[in-house]
């Protein structure tokens, strides 16, 4: 288990309340190829979703000496209090953060009440704390009860919503597996009529983004372009390292094109310099888009785009949930494992 905890606090972002079943799906490695490997994915698959029920590993790996630098490493805390000081920390480098809260799957529509919750107190706290103007919040509708009643996400996510505003902040609504794509954008396009400001998420991976991208690209628009965080059917997506770039440079020339906001969501150095290049051709200048990374993921590369003058935004998680997440994202896509095992080697 050791290598476990150091994988999937970065990988939050990835929570879905419908995993991808690997029956008669190939499954993408780390690079982009297809090896077959079903058999081995599928045991890992079981171990992590084992894993992900046991409290004693959970303790073991939060407290252990040799794990826990490591489990802080890439989230910010268990508490309001941890993640404010991180985003306290960012900002004095000149860096942003989108706040991301670890809760468990919701079962009903109390918990997601909870999450909302959560969200709002978290937002005041940023508000208390003079941080408002360089701290935002990231949203999944899953834990905000999208399963189990989209009307009901949508409540919550609006109270969400009306509190930034209030506070003077903003909210990303996170994008989970393709499933809820179309409710997601849904939800993204009632909020945005009163919420303009609020960020949505296109997965470059998904076949049908660039179509989405040219829907959305429109001034004042925030979109968040990342490759996609989860395992999806060949049918509806790109599986192969190249395929998902190129698709991710034509996703942005759609929004540049129309000229939305893009926050450029990835730690992939060619992506981020063809983005640069292609905001500066139709800007002039490279101040109309951000970079957006994860919490400890590639922090010195960070600093050097801040120190270049680009707009950085870090998306960090916090909550007492991330164990159990962390897992069941691994069991989603053990491939995710390249992008930890990599952030810890590197210091770039
Ligand atoms: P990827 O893992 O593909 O790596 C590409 C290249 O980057 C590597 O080959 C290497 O060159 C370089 N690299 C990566 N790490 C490095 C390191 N430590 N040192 C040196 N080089 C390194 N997904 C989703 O489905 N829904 C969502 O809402 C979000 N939200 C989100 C927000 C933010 C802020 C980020 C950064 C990402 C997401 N994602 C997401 C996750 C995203 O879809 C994707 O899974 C991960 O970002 C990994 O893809 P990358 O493009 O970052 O690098």
């Amino acid at each position: 288990m050791g290598t476990l905890p150091l994988t999937g606090h970065i990988l939050p972002i990835m929570v879905t309340r419908h995993p991808v079943s690997s029956a008669g799906s190939s499954w993408s490695t780390g690079d982009g190829r297809n090896r077959g490997h079903l058999s081995a994915t599928s045991v890992a698959r079981q171990s992590f979703l084992w894993a992900s029920h046991l409290g004693a590993v959970q303790r073991l790996v939060s407290t252990s000496a040799v794990t826990r630098p490591l489990v802080h490493r890439f989230v910010a805390g268990e508490t309001v209090d941890d993640v404010i000081a991180a985003a306290r920390r960012l900002a004095a480098q000149g860096i942003t953060s989108t706040v991301d809260y670890l809760g468990e799957d919701v079962a009903d529509l109390a918990a997601a009440r909870r999450v909302a919750g959560v969200y709002r107190s978290l937002i005041r706290r940023l508000a208390a704390d003079g941080l408002a103007s360089s701290a935002e919040v990231s949203i999944k509708l899953s834990a905000l009860g999208q399963e189990l009643d989209e009307e009901e996400a949508m409540a919550n996510a609006h109270a969400v919503c009306k509190a930034a505003t209030e506070a003077g902040t903003t909210v990303t609504v996170d994008m989970e597996n393709h499933t809820t794509t179309d409710s997601t954008l849904e939800i993204g396009r009632r909020l945005r009529a009163e919420f303009p400001s609020t960020g949505l998420v296109i997965q470059a991976a998904l076949r049908r983004s660039e179509q989405d991208c040219r829907g959305l690209a429109r001034p004042g628009s925030r979109v968040r372009l990342c490759k996609g965080g989860y395992q999806e059917p060949v049918a509806l997506a790109w599986q192969r390292r190249q395929e998902v770039r190129t698709a991710y440079v034509r996703c942005l020339r759609n929004l540049v094109e129309g000229g939305a906001y893009p926050m450029v969501a990835t730690h992939d150095s060619a992506l981020i310099e063809v983005s640069r290049r292609l905001l500066e051709r139709r800007f002039g200048t490279s101040l109309a888009h951000e970079h957006q990374m994860l919490y400890g993921v590639r922090p010195e590369e960070q600093r050097r785009l801040v120190r270049a003058g680009e707009r950085v935004r870090v998306y960090v998680p916090f909550g007492d949930q991330w164990y159990p997440s962390l897992m069941r994202r691994m069991a989603e896509r053990p491939a995710n494992l390249a992008l930890v095992l990599r952030a810890l080697r590197s210091r770039r």
